[in-house]
């Protein structure tokens, strides 16, 4: 979910309408907006679906200078205008937006509000009546309230905008777990959950840690700890171009971002390697990645694929034994870890609940060294790590990944060499990382160039098939997992990432006659086998097509693709699956940038 606030702007509505639009990545079942007006004149509007239905309720006498904004993912009841945020106490005295989960609601609804009839089946709401119940039944200030209310959520994860009818220019904020920024104005201020939102209002923003509470009005901002002492932070200054989110001449930003992929490996190449060719990574992560005796890669979806391919960079370049961890799985286990264990995170957004779970557990529990490697400065895996990289790739939109995926390939491959060079190993030594880049950028240039045959591909073979296979072995079968995940996600095609050799112990029962099946060939040593497996399937009625490096490809195959270091190919084989997965979501007639039930950014675990 995304959340908005704003005091002390005439302009409120527009503020908070344009803000959840730049949040509609983090979810869009339903959304909503409370504004007051300063004399106690307030307007709650909320809608199911996106902001563009949102938008339509907005008539002219909706106006206010204190406002809240929501859009959702739904967690806690589904998707409906009751279920929409902001939520509102029976008095209709209090108005709240949240992001996060509230574990023990029911517990405490049964405690304190055993009396009150609820309007929607939120975890939320239970919130906002408890907020109103201690307020009117104990008399507290809203402020202790709010606090109160606060202390009976432990463990739970939230970020909390409330308002107060009674104090209408008062923006009351908390955060657990979720993330959440004060944007900081000259006679506003604004907060919100990603600095995106605001970009248009301010880029100076002030980071909130976990159990602080907040008070805002136009010229104050008060912040406490969880001890109620006053706390004094000093603003950050995004230095992004709102301009960067624009969308310009595409259709969709999923493929503005396919196409900006070669682009973002210039700009990668140019971030961390010197003028002579030397690799820009700081010392003091390469001492303290030296130490290490397992390297852990821990990512979530489109993140833990691209640390599948990273586990072989940095096996080949460093010799040091990598583990590629699932960030919801690990975050629960009783792993046995290594003497000198280091942790990389690989997180777009550096936001996601599942692997800032882990990195809670990695500085409390095993405090061990770690590396984010993100889309995202200052976001919560980034400070929260010892040691922080940029994926540069600029402002990711669509759901669905495509050039973060193959920047965190790169960055992956920059500190595999870096640390290879460090620790004399003579793979990355010989290893010219800078040209094969060059040679990727070109690659993937040539693809993109070629986008109509991946187009009429799609049209003859996904437009209506239910299911499709990708396979491949090796590096082959962690981008067929991509591969597989790209098409399910916006095209909703039942697809499956199988390693070649695999799909004949069990698997190959599902094939049918015409059912698609994508084989990627790009390592030499396995190419044959991965032959051999074709012809399985072909025999019992598959539709191949093959997605093969020049130097490996044979008369009839479908797409061939330019060959490069085989360590690097992935950057390039994954590129025809993106696109393949855009075009069928184009003839099926879904919105690609937005598709059912996902969100791009998930706070909660
Ligand atoms: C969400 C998105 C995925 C993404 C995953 C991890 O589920 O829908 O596309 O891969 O989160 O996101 P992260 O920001 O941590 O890379």
């Amino acid at each position: 979910c995304g959340i908005v606030g704003v005091t002390g702007r005439k302009d409120s509505v527009e503020i908070l309408v344009s803000g959840l639009e730049k949040l509609e990545y983090r979810g869009y079942d339903s959304a909503g907006i409370y504004v007051n007006n300063n004399q106690k004149q307030a307007h709650l509007v909320k809608s199911r679906g996106k902001i563009a239905d949102l938008k339509k309720k907005l008539i002219p006498e909706i106006q206010g200078s204190t406002g809240i904004g929501h859009t959702r993912w739904a967690t806690n009841g589904v998707p409906s205008i009751e279920n929409a945020h902001p939520q509102f106490s029976t008095d209709e005295r209090f108005y709240l937006v949240h992001n996060g989960v509230i574990e023990n609601y029911e517990e405490l609804k049964q405690e304190y509000l055993s009396d009150v009839s609820f309007a929607s089946q939120t975890d939320t709401e239970v919130v906002v009546q408890l907020v109103d119940h201690f307020v009117i039944h104990d008399g507290l200030t809203t402020k202790q309230a709010f606090k109160k209310t606060l202390s009976l959520l432990k463990g739970s994860s939230y970020a909390f905008l409330l308002m107060d009818h009674e104090d209408p220019e008062t923006l009351y904020v908390a955060k657990n777990k979720s993330p959440l920024l004060i944007g900081v104005g000259t006679d506003f201020n604004v907060v919100c959950s990603d600095a995106l939102a605001m970009l248009n209002v301010t880029k100076d923003f002030l980071e909130l840690h976990d159990g602080e509470m907040v008070v805002v009005t136009p010229k104050k901002i008060e912040i406490t700890n969880q001890d109620g002492e006053s706390v004094h932070r000093d603003p950050f200054h995004v230095d992004l171009d709102p301009k960067e989110t624009d969308r310009g001449a595409y259709p969709y930003y999923m493929l503005k971002e396919i196409d900006e992929q070669p682009a973002v490996l210039h700009r990668i190449q140019k971030t961390y390697f010197a003028e002579d060719g030397s690799l820009k990574i700081p010392a003091d992560l390469l001492a303290a990645m030296q130490k290490a005796d397992r390297l852990y890669i821990v990512g979530a979806g489109t993140s833990y694929h691209a640390g599948l391919v990273g586990k072989r960079l940095f096996e080949q370049l460093t010799q040091i034994p990598t583990e590629v961890v699932l960030a919801s799985e690990f975050a629960y286990d009783n792993p046995i870890l290594s003497d000198h264990p280091f942790f990389i995170f690989l997180t777009q957004s550096g936001e996601t609940a599942d692997s800032r779970q882990v990195l809670v557990r990695v500085n409390n529990e095993w405090q061990a060294p770690s590396l984010t490697i993100t889309n995202a400065e200052n976001s919560t895996l980034y400070r929260e790590a010892t040691y922080q990289l940029l994926l540069n790739a600029g402002p990711e939109i669509a759901v669905a990944s495509t050039k973060a995926y193959t920047a965190q390939i790169a960055v992956e491959a920059v500190v595999a060499k870096a640390l290879g060079m460090a620790r004399h190993i003579s793979t990355a030594k010989n290893f010219n990382l800078n040209h094969e880049l060059s040679l990727a950028a070109n690659a993937i240039q040539a693809i993109v160039d070629e986008k109509q045959t991946i187009k009429e591909i799609a049209h003859h073979n996904l437009a209506k098939t239910r299911n499709a296979f990708y396979i491949g072995r090796g590096v082959d079968y962690f981008v067929a997992l991509e591969a597989a995940l790209k098409l399910k996600e916006i095209s909703y095609i039942h697809a499956e990432g199988f390693a070649s050799g695999e799909l004949k112990h069990g698997t190959i029962a599902l094939i049918e006659d015409k059912t698609p099946v994508i084989a990627i060939l790009t390592q030499e040593r396995t190419a044959s086998h991965t032959r051999s497996n074709i012809q399985e399937v072909k025999s019992r009625g598959a539709q191949v097509l093959t997605i093969v490096s020049e130097n490996l490809a044979k008369p009839g195959d479908d797409i061939v693709i330019p060959t490069i270091s085989e360590l690097l190919l992935p950057l390039v084989s994954v590129v025809p699956a993106q696109l393949l997965a855009y075009y069928a979501s184009l003839e099926r007639g879904y919105n690609v940038d937005q598709p059912r039930n996902l969100a791009k950014s998930v706070t909660v675990e």
